[in-house]
């Protein structure tokens, strides 16, 4: 049973329950324990690195007499001493790195089950980068049939099914489809380790980013192999949430330490400048003359923490709302990593749809890399389809870094109003209309003030294609000349502003609805931003002081669906959840029946009944296909009940 409980980006915070009731929290990393060789034991994993999830491999317990009966006798956890999660592999990366295994699919299963692992593994088929496609597609089928025999042997262990597809984004993508299909618990990605060996980021991105877009939401994705700390943000960023580390020990076996911006040779460093437990207090050159099995020691302690610290640095960034920021630096450990991240904005289009409508932070530029970032290409969709300008003239002013631009260019702003120009800001984030200026990324976002070729062209080119689209005259803000005459009414302006945030938020048919009849527009003493939106003497709309957007009131929903037909802005529970939901209670994944596919996370949302009356008004926490695949967990976080007060 997998949760999602914070989200951003495509990641997720999730909690990972196992049919044994053990359970995690995810994104989380799976040390990987040789049975044979325990550098560090499973027991101070748990107690000591505060692990709660490791992975060996049932095949070498089974092929190791003495530990193959001591497992069948005890049970794996037991014997390892591990009172968290077990996740065993199947032998398939000893095929990778040795060739065949003698063992049947059948034969791994059962045994794994027989030993009490909490998560199995199938024997799928290692797919090489360098196969080819005809090669890759047939060697699926073969897992696709070994995946279905291990479901049916499964019983009360939970199985991996693992999505192979080599650097081929259709087979992945249709291998992972397959999958979604079958009675899976986790996916991991497979196949990847010879791309990260190899330092081919662009194509990792392109098989992780193939495979989640066939595989179904509600279970865990786990990048098989994927254990340095440099990767974790990046690859949790794009939806992967579990990962497994053999590199702590094979490394430290090597001396090599793994630091957040890449692996280093003890005998190659010039200094120790960490302060991990396992590192403090002691000297380069001391390390450097201890012994080769107290250097391991020390040497997988050290990575092991390296790992656990970035790990805690993810999830807090996840929770901030800032995983992409994290993700970007991360991505300049290595030129190679950089490919990736460039690689990503392929993907921009399907990403939106889970990226959340607003963060709490701002957004900070990092690089040219961040306009590929969803918020973008939904900011320039938005302002190209929902935006009306209130005039047919624009008047264009220059200055990021002007912000908020209405109180910064007041005069300018009232002299180009007064002449029939809508003053429109040449910004990184495009054309920005200033009845936006207040509003999420526009004014929640940071970049530098020296800008650079990719910012100045992009935002150039969208600019010039919303004043083509919008406007029939355009000059140049600082060449127009001071006239004196009547200003446009503060009212107009405050009215033009509430309606352009809301066409921006809701569409321009919903805006219609709300904006009907006399509008009063209530606004803050202390501030002079608006609050209130009250329609006909209905209070609709409240707006938000942080990120400028609504919250939507029943009353507002309740003209939404009379004027827009379903199922625009709607969540759709059933009867049984009605009371629960118009009382204030949060709505429930698994008592959803229809959902708007258009809403993102964070956008303001109407619940209604079978016969679309208004329940509630809230905020996704998900978006359409995760609720509809989940079997747990808030779909809606409630604000107004209609049975509430
Ligand atoms: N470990 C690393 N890669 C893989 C893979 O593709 N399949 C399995 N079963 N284990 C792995
Ligand atoms: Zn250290």
């Amino acid at each position: 049973m997998f949760e999602i409980l914070r989200r951003d980006g495509m990641a997720r915070i999730g909690k990972f329950t196992t049919t044994s009731g053990r359970s995690i929290e995810t994104p989380t990393l799976l040390p990987v324990i040789n049975p044979k060789i325990k550098t560090v034991t499973p027991r101070e994993l748990y107690d000591e690195f505060g692990f709660g999830a490791i992975i060996t491999n049932s095949y070498i317990i089974k092929n190791t007499p003495a530990l193959n009966e001591e497992a069948r006798a005890k049970g794996l956890h037991e014997m390892l001493d591990f009172p968290g999660v077990i996740m065993t592999d199947s032998g398939t990366f000893q095929s990778h790195m040795y060739g065949e295994v003698e063992m049947t699919n059948k034969e791994i299963v059962e045994f794994q089950r027989a030993i009490g692992t909490d998560i199995g593994t199938v024997l799928d088929i290692f797919t090489e980068p360098f196969w080819t496609e005809q090669q890759t597609a047939d060697s699926i089928v073969e897992t696709l049939k070994r995946t279905e025999e291990a479901v049916s042997l499964k019983g009360e262990m939970m199985i991996n099914g693992v999505v192979q597809g080599s650097v081929y984004p259709n087979l992945r993508k249709d291998c992972a489809e397959k999958m979604a299909k079958m009675d899976i618990d986790v996916h991991p990605i497979g196949g990847v380790v010879p791309l990260m060996e190899q330092y081919r980021y662009a194509e990792l991105v392109d098989v992780i980013m193939s495979s989640k877009m066939g595989l179904n939401p509600n279970r865990p994705v786990h990048l098989f192999g994927a254990g340095h700390p440099m990767i974790l943000a990046f690859a949790t960023l794009m939806g992967c949430d579990l990962f497994d580390s053999a590199s702590y020990a094979k490394f430290a076996k090597d001396d090599r330490m793994m630091f957040i911006d890449g692996s280093f040779r003890l005998a190659e460093m010039q200094s120790l400048d960490c302060n991990c437990p396992a590192c403090r207090g002691i000297t380069l050159e001391a390390l450097k003359k201890t012994t080769k099995n107290e250097r391991i020691k020390i040497l997988s302690r050290h990575n092991l923490f390296a790992i656990k610290n970035e790990l805690a640095l993810v999830r807090r960034y996840l929770r901030e709302g800032r995983l992409w920021e994290l993700a970007e630096l991360r991505c300049r450990a290595h030129p190679a990593m950089l490919d990736g991240l460039r690689r990503l904005r392929d993907y921009q289009e399907f990403m939106e749809k889970f990226d959340p409508i607003s963060r709490d932070g701002a957004i900070f530029y990092t690089g040219i890399e961040t306009r590929g970032r969803p918020v973008f290409k939904r900011y320039a969709d938005r302002i190209m389809t929902r935006y009306v300008p209130p005039t047919k003239k624009a008047a264009i002013f220059y200055g990021e870094q002007n912000k908020p631009y209405s109180r910064h260019f007041t005069e300018e702003f009232a002299n180009a109003r007064r002449q029939g120009y809508t003053p429109i800001i040449l910004c990184p984030w495009g054309p920005v209309p200033a009845e936006l200026d207040e509003m999420y990324p526009l004014a929640q976002s940071l970049f530098p003030a020296i800008e650079d070729t990719d910012t100045t062209n992009e935002s150039e080119e969208l600019t010039l294609d919303f004043l083509e689209t919008m406007f029939d005259e355009t000059v140049n803000g600082s060449e127009l000349e001071m006239k004196e005459g009547e200003d446009v009414p503060e009212e107009q302006l405050d009215l033009e502003r509430a309606k352009a945030v809301s066409r921006y938020q809701f569409g321009i048919e919903a805006t219609d609805a709300l904006f009907r009849g006399t509008i009063e527009l209530r606004k803050s003493k202390k501030t002079g931003k608006i609050r209130n939106v009250i329609s006909d003497g209905e209070h609709v709309l409240s707006m938000r002081a942080g990120d400028g957007f609504y919250t939507l009131r029943l009353e507002g929903a309740r003209r939404i669906l009379e004027a827009v037909p379903a199922p625009h802005m709607r969540m759709a529970v059933t009867d049984d959840s009605v009371p629960f939901v118009s009382n204030g209670r949060n709505a429930m994944c698994q008592f959803t029946t229809a959902c708007d596919e258009n809403l993102v996370p964070m956008d303001e949302v109407i619940v209604v009944d079978k016969d679309d009356n208004a329940v509630a008004t809230g905020r996704m926490l998900l978006v359409a296909n995760e609720i509809f695949s989940m079997k747990k967990g808030i779909a809606v976080k409630i604000r107004n009940g209609s049975e509430e007060d």
